[in-house]
């Protein structure tokens, strides 16, 4: 499919959805969700698609924030509304059966850095910066940002950076758990693929079953450990189970199919 403000790039059952708007750092505007929106709706449909890297355009910025300039003259509805999409979309992200990671290429501030944790995990250019600059505009982030924030830093650490709206670079991103590891900025994209490729070599619906079960996490009207139980047994009626421990026996390499 073709996109206005996206590029992507299928290579390998890895797809590479590339925000492109790099003259505006790749702000997040009404036709990035909408295209977001369409580019999910594909990465579902698709048996090519087994797993998703999100990344920005130039080597400037991922996503520098939602785009100020289609704030003005909201009222309270018309905000609230815009969150709402905003959350929603990431939502999606975050519940996606397929693996998406955010290979961060520079700036992700506010909305971008609520888009890279609503990834299921991140890696980081050493030249990226995360923060949630709201309070700096009279706002606060509207995009799953307070929550998703604290789950992955901690309370006292995400209430500095939403309070102070100060920035942090990759290494202390690293050390506080909002990404996973750190790269040269030549090595992101290459980086992020090898990890996909390894993922993409296990049982796919043994991933989506993981991805259920650790979200279950976060979300108070589940009960995770019976998700687990539930999932666990799942795994015993599908034919990539009878594969997997089957390999391991006859000591050869697994072939899973899906099923
Ligand atoms: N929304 C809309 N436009 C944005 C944007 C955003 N969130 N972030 C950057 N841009 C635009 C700038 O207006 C500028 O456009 P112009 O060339 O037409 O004037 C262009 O992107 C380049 O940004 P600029 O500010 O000139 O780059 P810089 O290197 O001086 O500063 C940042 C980089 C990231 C520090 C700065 O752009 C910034 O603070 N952005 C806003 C971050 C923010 O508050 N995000 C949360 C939004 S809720």
């Amino acid at each position: 499919m073709n996109y206005q403000t996206l590029l992507t790039i299928l290579e390998n059952g890895i797809l590479t959805v590339v925000i492109n708007r790099a003259d505006k750092l790749n702000a997040l505007n009404k036709e990035v969700f909408t295209e977001l929106n369409q580019v999910l709706d594909e990465i579902e449909k698709s048996p090519a698609v087994k797993s998703v890297i999100i990344t920005g355009a130039g080597s400037k910025a991922f996503v520098a924030g939602a785009d100020i300039t289609e704030f003005g003259g909201l009222n309270k509805q018309e905000a609230m509304a815009l969150a709402k999409r905003g959350q929603d979309t990431f939502a999606r992200i975050e519940n996606s059966s397929k693996p998406i990671v955010a290979a961060v290429n520079g700036f992700a501030l506010g909305g971008g850095c609520e888009l890279a944790m609503s990834c299921h995990f991140r890696i980081a250019a050493e030249n990226a910066k995360f923060g949630q600059p709201e309070v700096n505009l009279g706002l606060i982030p509207g995009y799953g940002g307070t929550q998703r924030l604290v789950q992955l830093v901690g309370k006292g650490r995400a209430m500095e950076l939403l309070l102070s709206a100060r920035m942090i670079d990759a290494n202390e991103a690293k050390q506080s758990g909002l990404v996973n590891e750190v790269t040269t900025p030549d090595s992101l994209l290459e980086h992020t693929r090898k990890i996909l490729e390894t993922i993409n070599s296990k049982a796919p619906l043994a991933i989506a079953a993981c991805i259920r079960a650790a979200n279950a996490v976060f979300d108070e009207s589940r009960d995770g450990y019976a998700l687990e139980t539930e999932e666990f047994g799942n795994a015993f009626n599908t034919e990539d189970m009878k594969e997997g421990t089957t390999a391991f026996l006859e000591k050869r390499k697994a072939v899973f199919t899906g099923r």
